[in-house]
């Protein structure tokens, strides 16, 4: 298949729409966006022409995977409608069977296929941020094999806006089922180059989309149980979610349904990293690289001091920009770290809250260092996920 250098600033220059059609009432009570009858995807971006997407298409149908840009992260795509295809995702990526994958539509019109009850509050969820970096969980449809749910009575549903996403599942015309496209635990890929890292030529098809413009993962909503609930944060905030729907609330109960992917020691890059409070920094770089260890380093501010073992990237203070590179980021200090990778603590708030969940995640409990001794004790007694 023909590999693109696709470039998330050439999405500007394309047309806005090249097609449109009715945003059809697929479920009761189903409401188009209000002031968007209409729905909009773009033409193919950069070099991914439509024989490209065709040959994308054609791959899925006979059961290939293909790796596709979403305005997350990239995706490793099969067919949902095909269980051995869905399978090469979990051999390919070493994922344990019990890990659901998220099912990825163009449009709701699709829903009813996966999801035999849609509440309320997720339909105001999706008509409110679909398409976009929301995934729903939902009671699933009876045809919806239990590979894709992990053999759960739930599914999690999205519907990506990214052109090229939209413009594949557009042509294919059903679901795909598409985990993040790194090796199980890895960090996940924001770049088509991250993809080829993860997995070389064990994966034929490939889609170039450029950077992914949000960066982190999908905010995971649960909409079973007795009040729709975050399971993973994402780029979309409580606060905007209870702009929707007031009831919501973060964090999972012992009753929703499970999210593998949330386990600690998750995205984590192969060096060890280390959470470091601000003022502590150049102090701990000091004591690794005086012993000549190269140290690196993920913070917020330039150095005090330069120091020839020490590779320091100053992310910023712009929660969007510092999680569109997130992942580019710990890919880049992975590789020129020697001793150990040190992330500046990040600050309160929610707009936060999901880059701190992923960096929480990149490190191990013990690996956080801090001054604080209630936390250190809580962390020592519990574990970084709290007592159960
Ligand atoms: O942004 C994203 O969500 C990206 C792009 C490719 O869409 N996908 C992604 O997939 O992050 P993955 O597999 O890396 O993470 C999906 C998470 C996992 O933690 C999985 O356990 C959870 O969604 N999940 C999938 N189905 C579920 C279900 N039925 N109930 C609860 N959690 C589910
Ligand atoms: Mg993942």
């Amino acid at each position: 298949m023909a590999m693109t250098n696709g470039n998330a600033a050439a999405h500007s220059t394309l047309p806005r729409a090249v097609w449109s059609r009715p945003f059809p009432s697929v479920l009761p009570g189903w409401r188009a966006k209000s002031g968007a009858d209409c729905y909009h995807a773009w033409m193919a971006i950069g070099r991914v022409s439509q024989d490209d997407i065709q040959e994308a298409v054609e791959a899925l149908r006979a059961g290939d995977l293909v790796a596709f840009p979403t305005e997350t992260v990239y995706g490793l795509g099969a067919n949902a409608n095909n269980p051995e295809a869905v399978r090469k995702i979990f051999r390919l990526k070493g994922r344990p069977s019990t890990h659901p994958v998220i099912v990825h539509i163009d449009h709701p019109r699709y829903l009813q296929r996966w999801v035999r009850d849609m509440t309320p509050e997720a339909k105001k969820l999706a008509d409110a941020f679909w398409p976009g970096p929301l995934t729903l969980v939902a009671k699933r449809a009876p045809a919806v094999n239990d590979v894709i749910t992990g053999g759960q009575d739930t599914v999690a549903i999205r519907v990506p806006n990214h052109p090229i996403a939209q413009q594949l599942l557009n042509a294919f015309g059903g679901g795909i089922a598409a985990p993040s496209a790194n090796r199980y635990g890895h960090v996940s890929p924001t770049r088509v180059e991250h993809v080829r890292e993860e997995f070389g030529d064990e994966l034929k098809y490939l889609l170039d989309g450029g950077d992914c413009k949000v960066g982190l993962e999908s905010t995971i909503v649960s909409c079973v149980g007795d009040a729709p609930r975050i399971l993973r944060p994402g780029s979309i905030t409580l606060s905007q979610l209870q702009a929707v729907v007031p009831s919501i609330q973060s964090g999972p109960n012992p009753t929703s349904p499970r999210v593998p992917g949330t386990t600690s020691r998750h995205y984590s890059p192969v060096t060890q990293v280390n959470v470091v409070p601000s003022r502590r920094l150049e102090t701990v770089v000091n004591e690794f690289t005086a012993n000549s260890e190269k140290v690196a380093v993920l913070a917020m501010r330039p150095p005090t001091t330069t120091n020839s073992y020490m590779t320091w990237i100053n992310a910023g203070i712009r929660p969007e920009i510092y999680a569109r590179h997130l992942y580019v980021n710990l890919r880049t200090l992975d590789k020129a770290a020697g001793k150990i990778i040190l992330v500046e603590e990040l600050p309160e708030g929610e707009r936060w809250d999901a880059i701190r969940d992923r960096i929480k995640r990149a490190a191990t409990a013990e690996n956080i260092v801090t001054y604080d001794q209630d936390i250190a004790a809580w962390v020592a007694d519990f574990g970084d996920e709290g007592p159960a």
